[in-house]
């Protein structure tokens, strides 16, 4: 099912909560923000946890640069989110430094009750991207995914899985891919590099990978993040999901077809890209049912797709990343 016509239902009742979120914005939090030096503009768009604004934060020496207000209400936040999820998501934010990932400037904590999380202003996210409905050029997908991945890398050398990549959480910035909302993201490795598995599902059904819908057994996050770049990569590709979307994949019905999709492997390229051998080749590994068998996220940049398509002039000069 096409991402342009899938999301119209999810995106009303995104604005929706985000009206209603607005209104709730208090003389308080305004007083708040002013102290840190920070204003707050209108709304962009908002997730599960939180509504995200524009604004604007004076920094030292009087500059004053655009910013995204990430706010959460602590208070509306089940216990989960509010002791485990968000602490983990401002000791990342704080602590992940890469060129390919969201920059944040500072987190504001407010008697256990609100957090705002400040951040470089992205001029969109991929999502809205691919809701145009415009196909992207195979050399555009290639570049931009290679962003992505490196990102990726990053965190996992880390030890740190991100369990939501999705085109939500991938922004750009001048025509880069950095990666955002670290919401999930929880590090997975132990003290002697051991990975901590687990067993919860997260993020968006879409992109959840085989192991986690099925939570037979503990599993690797960071492999299983590997799987959800595989959809993002086919997102990219074709404006669709590979294995299912919308509602129907959100019963308990529609969910076990879809983890049936996922393990015979039933998918398809359209007929652009269906004899690109290495395009076919990227994505069965990253999209590979069996997690022992899926490419690691150090391995796809070595995937011989990088290396065919020569780049043009542009894309060369926004290659020059880590
Ligand atoms: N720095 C930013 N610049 C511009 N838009 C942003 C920024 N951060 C988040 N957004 C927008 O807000 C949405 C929700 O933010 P996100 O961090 O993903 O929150 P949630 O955890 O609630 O999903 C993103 O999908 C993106 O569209
Ligand atoms: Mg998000």
């Amino acid at each position: 099912m096409l991402i342009v016509s899938d999301m119209t239902e999810q995106k009303q009742q995104k604005q929706e909560s985000r009206n209603k979120l607005t209104t709730e914005l208090t003389d308080e939090i305004k007083t708040i923000l002013k102290d840190q030096d920070i204003e707050m503009l209108e709304p962009i768009d908002n997730g599960s946890t939180s509504i995200v604004f524009k604004g604007l934060l004076t920094i030292d020496g009087g500059q004053v640069v655009d910013v995204a207000i990430k706010f959460v209400n602590l208070d509306k936040q089940s216990d989960k989110v509010r002791n485990k999820y968000i602490p983990q998501e401002i000791s990342l934010v704080e602590r992940l430094k890469h060129k390919h990932i969201i920059r944040t400037y500072k987190v504001v904590k407010h008697k256990n009750k609100y957090v705002f999380i400040v951040s470089e202003l992205a001029d969109g996210d991929l999502i809205k991207v691919l809701e145009k409905g415009e196909l992207l050029d195979e050399k555009l997908v290639r570049e931009w995914f290679r962003q992505i991945v490196k990102a990726v890398e990053y965190i996992h050398r880390k030890g740190v899985a991100h369990r939501d990549l999705k085109a939500d959480n991938i922004l750009i910035v001048k025509n880069t891919m950095k990666l955002c909302d670290f919401g999930y993201a929880r590090q997975s490795r132990n003290d002697d590099g051991s990975v901590k598995m687990v067993r919860t599902l997260c993020g968006t059904i879409e992109y959840a990978s085989p192991e986690s819908l099925s939570r037979l057994q503990p599993f690797d996050p960071m492999v299983s993040d590997c799987f959800s770049l595989g959809v993002v990569l086919y997102t990219m590709l074709t404006l669709n999901f590979p294995f299912g979307s919308g509602d129907c994949v959100r019963s308990k019905e529609g969910r076990s077809e879809l983890l049936a999709n996922i393990k015979a492997q039933q998918w398809s390229l359209p007929d652009n890209y269906k004899d690109n051998n290495n395009i076919c080749s990227l994505l069965k590994q990253l999209l590979n049912p069996d997690p022992s068998g899926r490419i690691r996220s150090c391995q796809i940049l070595s995937h011989p797709w990088f290396s065919t398509i020569p780049s043009t002039n542009h894309l060369q000069q926004t290659n020059g990343s880590q």
